[in-house]
């Protein structure tokens, strides 16, 4: 059965209440003060599996390392995952090392801005793809990973199961059918997506006495 579609009038509210709780409570991240696809980049491809707290305290010295896409490119494989010691998933620092050079070889050294072109990219997902999109070039786009899927199901369809793949893609549709009208206020919208998952409505916790679109939630409690 196809989900229903989501009620417009919910949706506006969701983005609306999501939006203003970010600017009061989100955080203020270094990935979050920049614009830098390379930066931006970097800052998504060490999140996928290692704490903020981590990332924090390693995203500033491998960027003083590596401070441009071209500068791993030029480098030898084992100086980028020297420069990776302690983030731990090696596979990362890797599939980085042969995307700076795909990028130097075949995109002119800038890195691509749609969704496509950087699900072509080693080591890119849709979620990374999703993130660079919306984070570096402010495009319209979606993205899912285990922290929004889980907000997304909770809210607004708890019977699917974000580790079934054919439940996963319903909610990368929902997410879809979230996303703000224009790319500049996807931005944001993303970013709180991230921020009610980490902070709120977590894996473990359901905050739901200080969750901003409880409400509109049918997994309240
Ligand atoms: N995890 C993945 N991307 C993130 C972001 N932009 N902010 C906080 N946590 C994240």
């Amino acid at each position: 059965m196809p989900p229903r579609p989501l009620d417009p009038r919910t949706v506006t509210l969701f983005r609306k209440r999501l939006g203003s709780w970010f600017r009061r409570a989100g955080r203020d991240l270094p990935w979050r003060r920049t614009r830098d696809p390379y930066r931006i980049l970097i800052s998504e491809l060490m999140l996928q599996q290692t704490q903020v707290s981590r990332v924090v305290e390693f995203y500033g010295r491998f960027l003083r390392t590596f401070p441009t896409l071209e500068r791993i490119a030029a480098a030898p494989a084992r100086k980028v995952m020297e420069s990776w010691e302690g983030l731990g998933y090696y596979a990362r620092a890797r599939n980085l090392h042969t995307l700076s050079r795909t990028v130097r070889d075949t995109h002119n050294g800038e890195l691509p801005s749609d969704i496509a072109s950087l699900r072509e990219l080693p080591g890119v997902g849709a979620y990374t793809a999703g993130a660079v999109a919306s984070f570096a070039f402010e495009r319209r786009a979606a993205l899912v990973d285990t922290n929004v899927a889980r907000v997304i199901a909770r809210v607004f369809a708890p019977r699917l199961n974000p580790k079934r793949s054919r439940d996963l893609s319903r909610i990368w549709t929902l997410a879809e059918s979230l996303l703000p009208r224009t790319g500049k206020a996807t931005w944001a919208h993303n970013q709180a997506l991230m921020e009610l998952g980490a902070l709120v409505c977590t894996a473990r916790i359901k905050r739901c006495g200080v969750c901003p679109v409880s409400t509109l939630c049918k997994s309240v409690e």
